[in-house]
């Protein structure tokens, strides 16, 4: 949720912390702050923070010098503590020596604050983080990273914490438990962030840490532990995208490039997904053929977006293999107490891999002897680490708050795991396998053509600018494009949106429709057994009730013709690809929306990108 960046090594510890802190503002941007050990005489640590976005931290910085090789940096979104100066990070101790920035909840926080304060300790601030830098000033005598294993001891929640101290000045420390923390290795520096974008700019070289360990980072080196001290290893990797990928490239708006990217980020996805004997290749597997023989039932868990995502998947993983699957809000699931047992497959899709209520939901099935397959834009994230086996979508860096090419993405990795499946239970031959990949891969080319056909709907979005409320309508996988359209809405131009099944209107969203009222109608695909006329009913039915009909459908479809206040064609696909053309004028007309409200499309308000807390 928050972004965290630390360095140590030869350059300006500043310049290079807030140029990572620049790339991981989509993670919050409540107020933000750095630290800095500066060792010209004798050391002293200096803090600045500001509360609102990181140009707010910035101008400050211009009139303050804060030289220095050894710092560490935080954007945050707000959990405990209102977002204002005092509850930016970074937090000090009483003596001024310790700073820490931390991303998570410490849920016992009350119960130190309290002790720490019996034992005299004055805090500043209403956060849960400002106790860590009070039980460091306490643990420390003189190893920083020792002090920090005692501390994370103490702690009960989620956290990444990294910490400076003003007598160990080469050195940052950071431990991580559920939130993402990852080592980025250079040549005589190297850094500490909670995403890589933070230092793809220096290298790419990187190193996972694992759940609960310390890590102890220095300019010719690191030292990993878990939390008792014993050694650990990290996972080295190769991030296989480079600046440009996590950069506008002469967009106004990171979500603009993102939509742009849409063709080549399912082509990517897709690529070389088919093996040679006619399998499905996932990346990680470490279930055996047998054990995917044997699922008797699927859940997919997800949240928002991606929560969309799986609920178009349901349609493919039933009408392929036959196996029941029902899709659950992630922060719902464990707590509705679902039957499962070593025969059900849970499906987690999570773009960042780190949000904790999806997390959680993995964890609980786990533990109930379920089998979880992850679904994640994010190389060696939280999520696809606790699972069975993994897909990852190769959407490339997705800065823009909104979901838009990784929705794409997920809805192609499912499809590619509902084949897999069908394959595994003797369902598909693999030439309709590979008939079905063959049809996905045409998808790339359809959605270059709809992103060559917007204007008319941004025109549209400029002139419904002061609207109050829009209506989403859709059935089958259309239903989800409605919910997910709204939410595109709700999010990004702060409206009153709601998607429903077209066929639920008549039992009461119907009432919502008044003259004017624009209702966006995605209409399925025509064929045997299509739910086609009945959706252009429905059309007629809000249009009889003054609403302004904005129809997506089909190009070669004539029927909307008559009901169809404005039209938004899109290529013939067939019906399970659907969403995959339908859902882009969505996200256009929800980006160009909020832009007409003079709304800033990349960080919308009280959002994050990713959502690390319960
Ligand atoms: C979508 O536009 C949202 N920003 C949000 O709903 C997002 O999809 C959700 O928080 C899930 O995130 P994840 O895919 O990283 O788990």
């Amino acid at each position: 949720m928050c972004g965290i960046v630390g360095y140590v090594g030869g350059k300006s510890a500043l310049d290079v912390v807030v140029d990572g802190l620049r790339r991981l503002e989509y993670r919050g941007y409540d107020s933000a702050g750095v630290a800095i050990v500066d060792c010209e005489g004798d050391c002293r640590l200096d803090v600045v923070k500001k509360a609102g976005k990181l140009a707010n931290l910035e101008k400050e910085l211009q009139t303050t010098p804060m030289p220095g090789t050894t710092g560490i940096g935080h954007t945050r979104w707000a959990t405990h503590g209102g977002p204002n100066d005092r509850n930016a990070h970074p937090h000090t101790s009483c003596d001024g020596a310790v700073a820490v920035i931390h991303n998570g909840i410490i849920e016992n926080f009350r119960a130190l604050r309290d002790g720490l304060e019996s034992r005299g300790h004055e805090l500043d601030s209403d956060t849960d983080t400002e106790v860590v830098a009070h039980l460091l000033e306490e643990r420390y005598v003189g190893d920083l990273a020792e002090a920090l294993r005692a501390v994370c001891g103490q702690l009960d929640g989620a956290f990444t914490l990294v910490a400076v101290h003003r007598d160990s000045p080469d050195m940052v420390v950071g431990a991580r438990r559920n939130s993402p923390l990852v080592i980025g290795r250079g040549n005589g520096e190297n850094f500490l962030a909670s995403d890589v974008a933070a230092f793809i700019a220096h290298t790419r070289e990187a190193v996972e840490i694992g759940q609960d360990e310390v890590v102890e980072l220095r300019a010719d080196g690191y030292t990993l532990t878990d939390f008792s001290g014993s050694p650990a290893v990290g996972r080295e990797y190769h991030v296989d995208w480079d600046l440009s990928a996590a950069e506008k490239g002469g967009y106004p708006y990171f979500m603009l490039k993102e939509i742009a990217e849409q063709p080549a980020a399912v082509a990517d996805t897709l690529r070389g997904r088919l093996s040679p004997d006619g399998g499905i290749v996932l990346d990680e597997v470490r279930l055996s053929d047998q054990d995917l023989r044997d699922v008797d039932k699927v859940f997919i868990v997800a949240c928002g977006t991606a929560f969309y995502a799986g609920l178009i998947a349901k349609y493919a993983i039933e009408h392929w293999t036959r196996i029941p699957c029902e899709v659950d809000i992630a922060s719902e699931f464990r707590y509705r107490d679902p039957v499962l047992d070593r025969r059900t497959l849970v499906v987690a899709i999570s773009q960042s891999g780190e949000t904790l209520d999806t997390l959680m939901a993995v964890k609980h099935a786990r533990e109930q002897g379920a089998r979880v397959l992850a679904i994640s834009n994010t190389n060696g994230s939280t999520i696809p680490r606790e699972s069975d086996a993994v897909f990852y979508t190769r959407a490339g860096p997705e800065v823009g708050v909104a979901a838009t090419k990784t929705f794409l993405t997920q809805i192609t990795a499912t499809y590619l795991v509902a084949l897999a499946l069908a394959q595994a239970r003797g369902l598909k031959w693999a030439d309709e396998v590979a008939a079905l990949v063959h049809q996905l891969e045409q998808m790339p080319a359809l959605i270059e053509r709809v992103l060559g056909t917007v204007e008319p709907v941004r025109e549209l979005a400029r002139e419904l600018a002061d609207a109050r409320v829009v209506l989403f309508l859709g059935r089958h996988v259309g239903y989800p494009v409605a919910l997910e359209g709204a939410l595109k809405l709700k999010e990004l131009a702060y409206m009153h949106a709601e998607g429903f099944p077209a066929g639920e209107l008549k039992h009461g969203p119907i009432a919502l429709v008044e003259s004017g009222v624009p209702v966006v109608i995605i209409v399925p695909p025509r064929g045997r057994g299509s739910l086609h006329d009945k959706v252009v009913s429905n059309i007629q039915e809000v249009r009889a009730r003054g609403a302004r009909t904005v129809v997506i459908a089909d190009e070669d479809d004539e029927a909307v013709l008559p009901y169809a206040d404005v039209l938004i064609a899109v290529p013939t696909t067939p019906t399970l690809l659907a969403p995959l053309v339908t859902v882009v004028p969505l996200q256009v007309f929800a980006c160009e929306l909020a832009q007409a409200r003079g709304l800033d499309v990349d960080q919308p308000r009280n959002l994050a990108k990713s959502v690390t807390v319960e």
